[in-house]
Formats: C-alpha cells, structure tokens, sequence
C-alpha cells in the first residue's frame, strides 16, 4: 500500500473525525479527540444512545473540572466539536473513523463496507473491536488504512489504547494514529499481528478464570479477594509491570515456579457458577445497584464518580513521579 492518498495522510492533515456508535466508548472516545482540539462526529443509529451520550460526556467534563485538569471555560468549546448524528453523512469529511458500535460481527462488516462507499480515500478506518478479527471481517475494506484500536473504559481516564496491526496496515496509517494518540496524551501500545484479546484481555481472561474459582470453591470472599490484589499487585505492577518482575525474582526460580506441579490452574471449560447465580437473578453490577458487591444504598452517579476520582488522582500521581 502506500499510494499518493496515503502519503498525504499525515498528523497534521486529520482535522475530522468521526466516531461511529455512541454506547459505553464511543461517547467517551468521542470527548478526548474534542478535548484534543478536533471537529467530532458521533454517530449512532439509536437517538436515545445519542442523547444518553451528549449526558455522559457533559458528566465526565465535569468530573475532570472538579479534578482540576481542565478548567470550566474549555467544557463548552469542547462541546461545541462535538456533532451529533444518526446518519453517516458526516462520512464524506472524515479524516478518521473510529468504530465503536455493539460487537456484533455482521453489524461491523456492513458499517464498514457503508464507510468505504461514503468516505474519501485518504479516510483511516479504526475499530474499538475486542475480539474480532476486522481484517478477516472487512478483508476488502481498504487494508493499507484499516487497523483496530482498542480502548479501555473509561477512555478519557485510561491511557492505553491497543494499536493492532492487519497484514497489509501501512505504516504510514500505524504513524499517524500513534501520532495522534500521543497527542491526545494516550498511550499507544503496538501489536504486530491479530489475536482476540490483545495483551491485556487475554491476560484478565486468564486471572477471571482463577478469580472465580476461588469464589466458587469459597476460599476467600470478594472483598478479600480484591484486597489482597490492591495491596500487592495493584502496588507492585505500575513498577515492574507483568514481565519484568520476573527478572526481580530471579529466572531459575521463575522456571521452577511454572514447574511446580501442585498449583492446578483451572481449565477454560469450567463455568463460573458465583458469576452465573448472580446474572441469573439480574446482579449485573454498578449499572443494576447490585454484582458482586451491594451498591443499593448509593446513587450510581455518584459510585462512577467516586471511582473516576480515584483513577484521576492515582493517574496524576504516577505522572507526576514518572512512572
Ligand atoms: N465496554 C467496554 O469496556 C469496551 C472496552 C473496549 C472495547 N469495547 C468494544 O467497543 C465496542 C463498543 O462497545 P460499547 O461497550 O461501547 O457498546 P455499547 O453497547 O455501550 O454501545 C454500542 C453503540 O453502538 C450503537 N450501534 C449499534 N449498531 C450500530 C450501527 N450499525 N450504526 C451506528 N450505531 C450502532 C448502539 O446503538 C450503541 O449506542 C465493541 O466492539 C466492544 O467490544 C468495549
């Protein structure tokens, strides 16, 4: 790939964007590129996630005006960027495509196969997909310009967003959106090659399946469980990350560890029985006042708040001190 229209598609040229579905991402997605300075389309084919959305992000801004890091004048220039549409024809001026709808496989093949008709050759395609293989999915849908990038909720708190190569993405498409997340204060971490999940889901996959083991079998509770985690993971990983804490315990010890034959870590088959038992009587977490823990005795604003707090101060924390 690598043609006149590619070449022209460099950071400075992207002054459009538009974000495609509304729900948990999309809106946040949509509130950091206009915190970055650029023109915003959202796009949902629901008016009332629309709605919902223009609430949210008006939220989350003052959430961040409270945290000091932005100040009251900037949220309504931030949200004039911000277009609302249940169309897409705000396609034919997009630079950039950010694809935040359900993850539903035929519903992001049809959108994209829509995008290629309606936009301009020099547009780059992007998914938020989890777990899809867009490449495969969209295999004729611009190769050179389409890659997934993965956020994480909430994306104007969380830094990380995956950059994940398809077989033929230009680098050219690869440097101008790392470009652009850099500039939007994002942390954007390269995968070479698709693979559902990416790092960091497939590593949280991994700690689900002993996490509700240990639920189910009642060796520790929830509370105990995620305290003892706190207080040594959630300490020791921004230091040393996941990889390097091996060179700290020592290689020949690390080997003998992943030898050691009494650890049975439990097989992918096994349903998690606790997580079942509380779906099945409609505990879904924050959203239902009710999951593994009882938030009924709160307003659900005030819950998400209070954890966005948090994020944003241990955040400017390991800023400040250069993590
Ligand atoms: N929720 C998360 O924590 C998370 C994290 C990373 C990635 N993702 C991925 O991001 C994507 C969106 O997830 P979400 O949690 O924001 O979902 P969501 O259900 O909250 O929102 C999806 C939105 O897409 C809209 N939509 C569906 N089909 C559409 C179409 N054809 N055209 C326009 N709008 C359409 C829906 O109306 C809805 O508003 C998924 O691919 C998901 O796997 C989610």
């Amino acid at each position: 790939m690598g043609g006149e229209g590619e070449r022209k598609v460099t950071i400075d040229r992207i002054k459009r964007v538009l974000v495609v579905g509304a729900g948990t991402m999309g809106h946040s997605i949509a509130m950091v590129f206009a915190q970055g300075g650029y023109e915003v389309d959202l796009a949902d084919n629901n008016e009332d996630s629309l709605r919902q959305s223009l609430k949210l992000i008006r939220f989350n801004l003052r959430t961040l005006k409270d945290a000091k890091m932005i100040d009251s004048g900037s949220i309504p220039k931030i949200l004039g960027r911000i277009h609302t549409s249940t169309s897409l024809d705000a396609a034919k001026e997009a630079d950039l495509v950010i694809e935040a709808i359900s993850e539903i496989p035929e519903a992001k093949k049809e959108l994209f196969r829509a995008l290629d008709r309606l936009c301009p050759a020099r547009t780059i395609f992007t998914s938020n997909t989890s777990y899809f293989n867009i490449f495969q999915l969209a295999k004729r849908v611009r190769p050179g310009k389409m890659l997934i990038c993965h956020w994480y909720a909430p994306p104007h708190l969380i830094p990380l967003v995956d950059l994940v190569r398809g077989p033929r993405t230009s680098d050219m498409t690869i440097k101008t959106v790392k470009g652009i997340l850099l500039k939007l204060g994002k942390t954007p971490v390269e995968i070479k090659k698709f693979i559902a999940g990416y790092i960091v889901n497939r590593l949280q996959r991994a700690m689900a399946r002993e996490i509700f083991y240990l639920l189910d079998e009642g060796y520790a509770t929830a509370e105990e469980i995620d305290r003892a985690v706190k207080s040594s993971l959630g300490i020791r990983i921004p230091v040393v990350g996941v990889v390097q804490r091996y060179d700290f315990t020592g290689l020949d010890l690390s080997l003998t560890i992943d030898r050691n034959p009494s650890i049975h870590l439990v097989s992918k088959d096994r349903r998690p029985k606790t997580l079942t038992r509380l779906v099945e009587k409609g505990y879904l977490g924050v959203k239902s006042g009710r999951g593994f823990y009882d938030y009924t005795s709160k307003n659900i604003a005030d819950v998400l708040k209070e954890r966005d707090k948090k994020l944003i101060k241990l955040q400017k924390f390991l800023i400040k001190e250069k993590f």
